[in-house]
């Protein structure tokens, strides 16, 4: 692409594919993220929206309904098997979600310290617009589950009736911690598994027998440890095949670089520019902001065992070093094009925890490339595939606490999931001042050869129906139900 002037060219990525359990990291270079301000508006009126309307998620209406007056709903994933397909069974579409009680006395803001994972069903068949998921509870049992809060994850289809629920185990160990959303004693994060049974009737869905695995710690070398950093990331797994490598299951990640913190110093592939490209930065220059304690990474494990109970570490498949310190919920979607498998990697970014120097808006991020380890090419040259309308001439904002001069929609929502079809789901966080825990409509984000694209003519000026994640594959119960 031309550049823009003033700012540097992106990173020149080839997508080439390496052995899943090679040494090689993809970055997300300033070079690449530095093109997110450089396709953005430098002149519309303080807040209002400086992205292109392509990556910009339709304005969500201030009156949106509550999916569920009991329970505060965000990160939001459905039944899936290896491939991404998501599971009708039995004639009921099946969400997992995790909840936080609306009436225990904290705020939204402590959902956190509080987290479950909850489920709700529909029939397949039911109107998404009109018909409401129904809520089943929570998955597990209390005091069950490894750790005090479940975390984000991802939920597969087995054999027969058996499913088995990847989740993030997090231990918050005081009060003040829990209670009181931050500055205690850091949390533990392990990732961990539950096998159980899935049942469905003609009166709806639920699940017992959960048998709970821990199966990764971080290790420290590739993934950095609580002793590292109290601050650390690790969770959100989400599994996979690959017909690249039959026979493996694969699972990514949110994790950071391996190392104390502080520790780290950007190097010149973090920064990515091209040589003697005008508008770099230097090394000497980045490494006297802050921009090194950013150190967000993708990890990938492998399966040792068909059950799934013993997993390895492989190197991390992206880094954002100097970027961003948090790429979360990451998900692997295949998608052919031109006879040719695409590897799509999305993962969800906020604008607090961008590098110094760096800017960018709460949302999804894409990378494409030949296969699960690849020289990631970030969609749209710059990485950024869908955010919450914001004007990025103003400095970086907290759902908790957004400037009133800023666009009133640049929290509205997160935890984007992008399914079958382009479908993107999210949850409601902060829509003009009127906080969610709802599930967003959902929207149509139309992606190939790395150039994404919001779909404006789905649904509603490109809203669809609140909490729309349709299923495309049927298990079980023909005509039953
Ligand atoms: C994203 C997220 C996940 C985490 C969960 C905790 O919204 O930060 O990374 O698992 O929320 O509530």
């Amino acid at each position: 692409p031309a550049p823009t002037p003033g700012f540097p060219l992106p990173t020149n990525h080839t997508q080439q594919a390496y052995d899943p359990a090679a040494d090689f990291t993809s970055k997300w270079t300033r070079a690449d993220a530095k093109q997110i301000m450089a396709q953005s508006n430098p002149n519309v009126a303080p807040g209002q929206n400086s992205m292109s309307p392509n990556v910009t998620m339709p304005e969500i209406p201030k009156d949106f309904p509550a999916m569920n007056d009991d329970v505060w709903v965000w990160d939001t994933w459905s039944l899936t098997d290896e491939n991404a397909n998501q599971i009708s069974y039995k004639g009921w579409d099946v969400i997992f979600s995790l909840v936080a009680d609306r009436h225990a006395g904290y705020g939204f803001d402590q959902r956190h310290w509080n987290a479950r994972i909850g489920y709700f069903f529909r029939k397949t068949n039911a109107d998404p617009a009109k018909d409401k998921w129904n809520y089943g509870g929570h998955l597990f049992l209390d005091n069950t589950s490894i750790g005090n809060t479940e975390w984000s994850g991802s939920t597969r289809l087995m054999q027969g009736n058996k499913i088995n629920v990847f989740y993030t185990a997090t231990t918050f160990y005081d009060v003040a911690e829990r209670n009181a959303g931050g500055g205690g004693i850091a949390p533990d994060a392990a990732i961990a598994k539950a096998l159980g049974n899935i049942h469905a009737n003609q009166n709806g869905v639920t699940f017992d027998g959960f048998q709970h695995t821990k199966l990764l710690e971080p290790d420290g070398k590739l993934y950095q440890n609580k002793a590292q950093n109290p601050g650390f990331a690790f969770r959100d797994p989400y599994t996979f095949a690959d017909p690249a490598h039959p026979g493996k299951t694969f699972m990514v990640f949110e994790g950071n670089t391996g190392g104390t913190r502080g520790s780290y110093k950007c190097k010149q592939e973090d920064l990515g520019y091209a040589a003697g490209d005008p508008n770099a930065e230097t090394l000497a220059q980045v490494n006297s902001t802050g921009a090194w304690y950013q150190t967000a990474n993708v990890g990938l494990a492998v399966a040792d065992n068909k059950d799934l109970t013993k997993w390895s570490f492989l190197p991390p498949i992206l880094s954002a070093n100097c970027v961003n310190d948090q790429t979360e919920r990451p998900q692997i979607f295949i998608q052919n094009e031109n006879g040719k498998n695409k590897y799509y990697l999305f993962t969800i970014s906020h604008q607090f925890t961008y590098a110094d120097g760096m800017r960018g808006p709460d949302g999804v991020y894409g990378f494409v490339g030949n296969g699960v380890r690849s020289d990631y090419q970030p969609v749209n040259n710059s990485g950024l595939a869908l955010g919450s309308p914001t004007d990025l001439n103003m400095q970086a904002n907290a759902p908790e606490g957004p400037d009133p001069r800023q666009n009133g929609r640049q929290f509205q929502a997160y935890s984007h999931y992008v399914q079958p079809g382009g479908l993107v789901q999210s949850f409601i966080d902060n829509v003009d001042g009127v906080r969610g825990g709802s599930l967003s409509p959902t929207v149509k984000m139309n992606f190939k050869a790395g150039v994404t694209q919001v779909d404006r003519s789905f649904g509603k000026n490109g809203l669809g129906p609140f909490g729309y994640l349709p299923t495309n594959v049927r298990v079980g119960g023909e005509g039953l139900y």
